[in-house]
């Protein structure tokens, strides 16, 4: 199983993990990613189903700040 969730501290808005995976980041009004998928609300509590794995991956790999966490409990 895999948990995601974003360090709303270090992101800095830069928008590409909404692009990357859009079924799982979405933006609040300050631009900061959170993860949205299945109403998580970004507590990385939800898990992520392996048809998404691939995406959040790729949005790791491209955060530039690695504000995206992953684990393989709920945080
Ligand atoms: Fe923030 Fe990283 Fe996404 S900086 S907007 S969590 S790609």
């Amino acid at each position: 199983a895999i948990y995601t969730w974003v360090d709303q501290d270090t992101c800095i808005a830069c928008g590409a993990c909404g692009s990357t995976a859009p079924d799982i980041f979405e933006y609040n009004d300050e631009g900061m990613a959170e993860v949205v998928y299945a109403g998580d609300g970004n507590t990385g509590t939800t898990e992520i189903p392996a048809a998404l794995k691939d995406d959040l991956y790729d949005a790791v790999d491209g955060c530039p700040t690695d504000s995206i966490k992953l684990a393989d409990t709920p945080k």
